[in-house]
């Protein structure tokens, strides 16, 4: 069995200590695509502002996006907002605990809904991030197909586990398994790992495991993030979008860029020019 003897978990992050699934739930929509370290402060700070679900729905998308700052792809904002919307109307404001029902929910992909049943309620299931993707694929020596991923990684969850087991390998993968210079020599399981550091690595171009991100600058991402920050701190006039976006040269490409975070939900369109959503979505 590959992973035999895998230690158990190392870091004490505070989402460990919650099994509340609202809790839980938000933890994992920042880390998806932010570093643990940056996470830290704003958890705590949204969780602050927002500790129940219905607090959240309660609110408006502007000031979640708000509380965003500094995460990046603001997109998962919006999303967290519609999701407590959403429980709130659909399921009486408790987060379901099926993987079908949490699927249907805003924002919430396999990966995610996979970590609520694991962290919050405990469940059996593998949690498959680009972290786990790359153990995986490094243990067998091989490329993975997406097809097989999943069924591979859950077949590893010793029964009863599956939230040590889970936060394990997310540990391992961060601390040990990391995708450059991973620690070979310090690692407990490289007597069952078929790569072992040596030669190409089979996580590159294996399923689950993420590409290179696209440049940022100069990028439509740059000025939508760019107009979103302003946007935090207050309406921006439709003349200044291009300045404001970095773009002082293209109005036309501002704009419809700007455009963009509207079909999104992220920004509205007002009598003065782009304003953050102040309604519930
Ligand atoms: N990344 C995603 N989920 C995590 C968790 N529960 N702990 C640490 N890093 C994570």
């Amino acid at each position: 069995m590959i992973l035999e003897g895998l230690p158990t978990v190392q870091r004490d992050l505070p989402w460990r200590r919650s099994r509340d699934p609202w809790e839980i739930l938000v933890s994992e929509l920042m880390l998806q695509q932010t570093q643990v370290a940056r996470v830290l402060p704003k958890y705590a700070a949204f969780l602050d502002r927002f500790p129940t679900v219905a607090s959240c729905a309660e609110g408006s998308v502007g000031e979640v996006v708000t509380l965003w700052k500094g995460l990046g792809y603001n997109r998962r904002a919006v999303n967290l907002h519609r999701c407590a919307t959403r429980v709130v109307a659909g399921h009486g404001g408790s987060i379901p605990d099926s993987l079908d029902q949490l699927l249907d929910l805003p924002g919430i992909g396999p990966y995610t809904a996979r970590a609520i049943l694991a962290f919050a309620f405990e469940r059996d299931v593998a949690v498959v991030d680009t972290n786990v993707g790359r153990v995986l694929a490094r243990q067998l020596g091989r490329q993975l197909r997406s097809a097989e991923v999943q069924a591979l990684a859950d077949d590893l969850v010793p029964a009863g586990q599956g939230w040590a087991w889970n936060q394990a390998m997310l540990d391992h993968g961060a601390l040990v398994c990391t995708k450059r210079n991973p620690q070979c020599g310090e690692c407990a399981v490289a007597p069952t790992c078929v790569w072992q550091g040596v030669g190409e690595d089979p996580a590159v171009g294996s399923s689950a495991v993420s590409t290179p991100q696209s440049r940022f600058a100069g990028s439509d991402r740059q000025g939508r993030g760019r107009l979103v920050d302003a946007l935090r701190v207050g309406p921006v006039a439709f003349d200044d979008l291009a300045a404001v976006m970095g773009w002082a040269g293209d109005p036309d490409r501002a704009r419809r860029v700007a455009d963009t975070l509207v079909t999104d939900g992220l920004a509205i369109i007002a009598a003065d020019g782009f304003r953050l959503p102040v309604t519930s979505v």
